[in-house]
């Protein structure tokens, strides 16, 4: 695929072939995941926690969102980039959620954009919709009702929450999403939706019955070393590796080791 757009997505599920997704904040960042040929770049809320350090996704803005998302848009070739509508940007009705996913589109130059919820946000997703720009779902646990939930647990595990998910994820569908993101939740259930749709189901920490991966990009290259759940595997470790070059950097500067007769003019 030269570029992927959400119609490549949906063939990528018809033709069985899994679709990868990582997050990303930045254009540096940016380059690199779309440099490795990932399908999607996923301009996360998780920016709040991951470049902003807050506890939650809740502070983030959607001028914040903005910003991060231009940054990759600025970085990227083949991937299709979808951002995150924060929270307080869509939820109070759908004339704002249509004005902040229009911002969103027009500020950033990304592709769609992805909020979290089912019936609650139906005529939100209808209106951003009608005005031709694509829409991810996202089901399961989703972080910006972390007062509701109360913990970060599985989501769904009795029947009420799990039949109320099966049907949203038929409404999302029907309401013309071209994909959804599952958190959190068991991987039976997460199959047994993908399996009830025909629009990618991306998962994390859903198992794998789902239609791809997603994971936040500092987890994955583990340069945070205190979120350890039992969905996330790290392909580096970024921390240390960090730490040993900057030490190793403190010690040269201290020691008079660096700069050497080269690197000087
Ligand atoms: O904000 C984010 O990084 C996300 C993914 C975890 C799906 O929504
Ligand atoms: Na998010």
């Amino acid at each position: 695929y030269k570029r992927i757009t959400t119609k490549t997505l949906v063939e990528m599920k018809k033709n069985g072939e899994k679709i990868a997704m990582l997050t990303a904040y930045d254009y540096t960042m940016a380059q690199i995941v779309d440099g490795a040929g990932i399908d999607v770049i996923l301009v996360g809320d998780s920016a709040s926690n991951v470049m902003a350090g807050h506890e939650t996704t809740l502070p983030i803005t959607l001028d914040q969102m903005i910003y991060h998302a231009a940054s990759v848009v600025r970085g990227i070739h083949r991937s299709l980039v979808v951002v995150d509508l924060p929270f307080g940007s869509y939820q109070s009705d759908p004339k704002e959620a249509l004005r902040s996913a229009i911002r969103i589109m027009k500020e950033s130059g990304g592709h769609a954009v992805k909020l979290e919820g089912g019936k609650e946000v139906k005529e939100s997703i209808k209106r951003i919709l009608n005005a031709g720009i694509p829409v991810m779902g996202h089901l399961g646990l989703t972080p910006q009702s972390i007062y509701k939930f109360g913990t970060y647990t599985v989501r769904a595990k009795e029947d009420e929450e799990a039949e109320k998910l099966k049907s949203d994820a038929l409404m999302l569908e029907r309401l013309g999403c071209f994909a959804m993101v599952l958190e959190k939740v068991p991987a039976k259930l997460a199959r047994e939706v993908a399996e009830s749709v025909s629009i990618p189901v991306i998962g994390i920490g859903a198992g794998n019955g789902v239609d791809g991966q997603v994971l936040v990009l500092h987890d994955m290259i583990g340069m945070n070393h205190e979120f350890n759940p039992r969905f996330l595997r790290r392909y580096l470790d970024m921390h240390a590796q960090m730490t040993n070059a900057f030490q190793q950097y403190k010690e040269d500067v201290k020691s008079g080791n660096f700069p050497n007769e080269e690197e000087q003019y």
